[in-house]
């Protein structure tokens, strides 16, 4: 095993979180969780052998106290919702933009050098040609994605400015257990299903994503805390497929047993990208990252997992 650390994971009360938190334990690392509970959940991380402090990330008193006898980051939390970001850009600005910044800051001060931070693919990139790379000219189209894309301003500049190791990795859109609070489109789709109500697909389904299990995801984070690149690196974590809107229907009517299951459209929304794949040539050639679960079987399994632990009850 790689050295073990003290790890701060903000926002390791949420869905991406809950599985990077679970691997981090399992790997022998003692891990602390910052989370102020706005979308995630206590719950979580029910039976984990990690510390949950509730706290905000603008909080610098906080933040400086999270900070105490850790040596390494791992900054997921944030406002993640594109759609929302377009209906209050100030508040995406403030948990985005002043809260990576403060955690940033926060790490520097307590010498906290490796730092691994979420970012994201298609929303920083905007409406390019995909597959998008590390070469791709981010364009924003979203609140949200101009806020990640200063997040990563920030990580690169403190790499340069204080030689800290910091490291970006830009998520394409992630599925997976622990993702029942999100308004994904596969969360939506497998609520639909299970209410016998409609899918709803927004535009004529042609509108494509990158699906990325999060346990691709989580495993991608600890090795970016395991090896040695250099600070202000920014990579794609992809699956390199792309997945119509009107495909990833049918995978999730498949998956739960009615391939028939009704589909309406409604109009396109603002802020989306329109088609988005991203190649992770480098990050494989940087960490050793290659995605190990296909389409079928990952949405097979977070199936199961919505039937036995969101569905049930
Ligand atoms: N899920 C995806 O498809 C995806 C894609 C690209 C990037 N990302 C990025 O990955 C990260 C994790 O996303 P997720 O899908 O797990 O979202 P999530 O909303 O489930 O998790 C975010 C967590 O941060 C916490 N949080 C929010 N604001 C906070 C604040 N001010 N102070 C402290 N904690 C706060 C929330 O309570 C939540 O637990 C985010 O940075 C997101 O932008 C996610």
């Amino acid at each position: 095993m790689a050295e073990a650390r003290h790890i701060l994971v903000t926002g390791g009360a949420g869905f991406v979180g809950a599985t990077v938190v679970r691997r981090l334990v399992h790997s022998g690392h003692t891990v602390r969780v910052l989370d102020n509970l706005t979308t995630g959940d206590r719950a979580h991380l029910e039976g984990i052998d990690a510390e949950l402090v509730e706290g905000d990330i603008r909080d610098v008193a906080a933040l400086d106290a999270a900070f105490a006898g850790t040596d390494a980051l791992v900054h997921l939390a944030a406002a993640g919702s594109v759609v929302r970001s377009v209906e209050d850009p100030v508040a995406n600005f403030d948990v985005n933009v002043v809260g990576t910044f403060r955690v940033l800051d926060a790490a520097r001060r307590a010498g906290v050098e490796r730092t691994v931070q979420a970012s994201t693919g298609g929303a920083l990139i905007g409406d390019a040609t995909p597959p998008v790379d590390e070469r791709s000219l981010p364009k924003p189209i979203s609140p949200y994605g101009a806020s990640k894309l200063a997040g990563e301003g920030y990580a690169h500049a403190f790499a340069k400015a204080y030689g800290m190791r910091t490291i970006a990795l830009r998520f394409a859109n992630v599925y997976g257990p622990y993702s029942a609070r999100k308004q994904g489109a596969m969360t939506l789709f497998f609520r639909a299903i299970h209410e016998g109500q409609p899918i709803i697909l927004y535009g004529d389904g042609s509108a494509s994503r990158d699906y990325t299990h999060v346990d691709d995801i989580a495993r991608a984070i600890e090795l970016a805390l395991d090896t040695d690149v250099e600070g202000g690196t920014v990579l794609h974590l992809a699956s390199g497929i792309e997945t119509t809107v009107a495909k990833l229907a049918q995978l999730c009517c498949a998956a739960a047993g009615v391939p028939d299951h009704p589909i309406e459209h409604h109009p396109k929304r603002p802020g989306e990208v329109e088609r988005n794949f991203a190649s992770y040539d480098l990050a494989k050639q940087v960490l050793g990252y290659s995605p190990t679960i296909s389409r079928e079987d990952g949405i097979g399994r977070t199936w199961n997992w919505y039937v036995e632990n969101v569905f049930s009850s």
